[in-house]
């Protein structure tokens, strides 16, 4: 009994180790980059993000930039004054 209850919790760790341990980075519109004219919600459909993984924005900071905005502004395209650039390590 002991040996088959340490085989379970052996088997329940085994199936969460892999979503806990293997942080992805993911390049957000993979070689289109952030830019104009790519579908992001056509991009992000099908993927599957947890914790810890990290999205990558590459872009051309001459036309292109990423703030931390909330939903108004976001459709507004208005970057609040009292915001900073997001900056990733
Ligand atoms: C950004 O775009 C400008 C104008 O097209 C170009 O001169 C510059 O080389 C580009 N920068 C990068 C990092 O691609
Ligand atoms: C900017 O100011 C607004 C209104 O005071 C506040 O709700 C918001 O959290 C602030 N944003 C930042 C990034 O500090």
């Amino acid at each position: 009994m002991a040996i088959h209850r340490s085989l379970v919790i052996f088997a329940i760790v085994a199936l969460m180790v892999p979503a806990i341990s293997l942080a992805t980075d993911f390049v957000v519109g993979d070689d289109y980059g952030w830019t104009l004219g790519i579908n992001y919600e056509e991009w992000a459909k099908d993927m599957q993000f947890f914790v810890g993984d990290t999205l990558v924005f590459t872009y051309n900071a001459t036309f292109h930039n990423v703030y931390k905005v909330n939903g108004d502004d976001f459709q507004s395209c208005t970057v609040p004054s009292n915001n900073s650039l997001v900056f990733f390590t």
